[in-house]
C-alpha cells in the first residue's frame, strides 16, 4: 500500500490512447505525480483536452492507465471497497429522464447498498442542500440544465462519500448556478470531505479550493496552494483615498496618484506592507479609504504564460507528443 495517508494518491500516472489506423496514438496524461490529503479541497484545472476527464476516468477505474500506480483512500483504483467511499459527477452525467428526482435518488442509492430508510433520510438532506427540495416529486426530462446539475451532485453525494470528485461541475451553468456548486463544496470542506473538482474556468476553483493543480497538455505544470499562487501572482497593491486637499496627498506619498479625479485619488504601491504604511499615513491625515485592492495576474494569465511556453516547445518539436 503507498500513500495511506493520502485520499489520492498518483505516481508516474501516464495515459496513451492507442491509435488506430487513421490516428495516432495520444499521451493524454504524462507521468502524473499527485497526492490529495483528507479534508483538501483541489482544483484540478487546465484547458480542454489537458487530460482532466482522463486522469478523473482512472481515478474512478473506468480507464485504465498505460503506467503508474494510482490508489484512492489506500485501495488500488477500480476496487469495490474504493469505490464504496467515492461519490462521483461526471462531465457528462446520464440522467434516466423519465424518474422523478427522488425516484433517481433512490436508484442510486440503492446501487450502493442503502436501505430505504438511510437512502429516504439522505435524500431529504440532500435535497435542501442543493435546492431542489420543490422539485422532488418532478420528471428529471422537465428539469433545466441548472436543476440536473443539481441533482447530479445530490447522486454524487448519496452515499456519504469521503471523497468526492467533480468533473466540470460549474460549466455550462449560470452565475446562480455556479454560486450553488460553490455553497455544496464549501460544506463539504466545512464537514472534512476531501474533494476534487476539475475546472477549465479557474476563477471557479480560486475561492474554494485548498490547492490547484495545473494540467496543461497531460503535463502537471503547477502544484500550489491557491494563497501562494495568489501571492505569487500579485503585482501590486492599489489604495484609493478620499476627502483629500492637494497638500494632505502629498504627505502620505512621495508618488503621484496613478488616477486622480476632485473626489478621489489612487496609488499604486509594490506590496502589502508599502500599501498599510500608506493607508496609515492617510488615516493620520483623517482622509477617508475607499478600498484597497491588490492587483494580480489572474490564474487564467498564469496558465496562458505556461500554455504559450509549451507550445513554443512543440514549435522546437512538431511531433509534440505524438508518436
Ligand atoms: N477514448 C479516447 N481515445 C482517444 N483519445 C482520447 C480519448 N479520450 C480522450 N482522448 C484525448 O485525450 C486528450 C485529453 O482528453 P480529456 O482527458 O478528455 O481532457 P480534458 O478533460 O482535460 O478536457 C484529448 O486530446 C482527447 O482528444
Ligand atoms: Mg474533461
Amino acid at each position: 500500500m503507498i500513500g495511506s495517508d493520502s485520499v489520492i494518491h498518483c505516481e508516474g500516472l501516464s495515459k496513451r490512447y492507442r491509435g488506430s489506423l487513421l490516428r495516432r496514438s495520444y499521451l493524454a496524461l504524462d507521468s502524473l505525480d499527485l497526492q490529495v490529503k483528507r479534508g483538501e479541497v483541489v482544483g484540478y484545472i487546465g484547458p480542454n483536452g489537458a487530460g482532466k476527464t482522463t486522469t478523473i476516468k482512472i481515478l474512478m477505474g473506468l480507464h485504465r492507465q498505460t503506467s503508474g500506480r494510482a490508489e484512492i483512500l489506500g485501495q488500488p483504483v477500480g476496487s469495490v471497497a474504493a469505490r464504496a467511499r467515492i461519490g462521483y459527477l461526471p462531465e457528462r452525467p446520464y440522467f434516466y429522464d423519465y424518474l422523478t428526482a427522488e425516484e433517481f435518488l433512490h436508484f442510486y442509492g440503492t446501487l450502493y447498498g442503502m436501505s430505504a430508510q438511510s437512502r429516504r433520510q439522505r435524500i431529504d438532506e440532500l435535497l435542501p442542500l442543493v435546492k431542489i427540495e420543490h422539485a422532488r416529486k418532478i420528471p428529471l426530462r422537465k428539469f433545466s440544465k441548472g436543476m440536473l446539475q443539481r441533482v447530479g451532485l445530490a447522486q454524487a453525494l448519496i452515499n456519504r462519500p469521503e471523497l468526492v470528485v467533480l468533473d466540470e461541475p460549474s460549466s455550462g451553468l449560470d452565475p446562480m448556478g455556479r454560486m450553488l456548486i460553490r455553497d455544496v463544496i464549501f460544506e463539504l470542506k466545512r464537514q472534512g470531505v476531501t474533494v476534487l473538482f476539475c475546472s477549465h474556468i479557474l476563477s471557479d476553483v480560486e475561492d474554494i479550493c485548498d490547492r490547484v493543480a495545473i494540467l496543461v497538455k497531460g503535463k502537471l505544470v503547477k502544484l500550489a496552494a491557491v494563497d501562494s499562487l495568489i501571492q505569487e501572482t500579485m503585482h501590486s497593491v492599489e489604495v484609493t483615498v478620499r476627502g483629500f486637499t492637494t497638500e494632505e496627498l502629498s504627505k502620505i506619498s512621495a508618488e503621484q496618484p496613478i488616477l486622480l479625479t476632485p473626489e478621489r485619488a489612487t496609488f499604486s504601491t509594490p506590496d502589502h506592507e508599502s500599501a498599510t504604511e500608506l493607508v496609515r499615513r492617510a488615516l493620520d491625515q483623517n482622509l477617508k479609504v475607499a478600498s484597497i485592492k491588490p492587483r494580480r495576474e489572474t490564474l487564467e494569465s498564469l496558465f496562458v504564460e505556461h500554455y504559450t511556453a509549451e507550445d513554443q516547445d512543440r514549435g522546437a518539436n512538431p511531433e509534440g507528443n505524438q508518436r
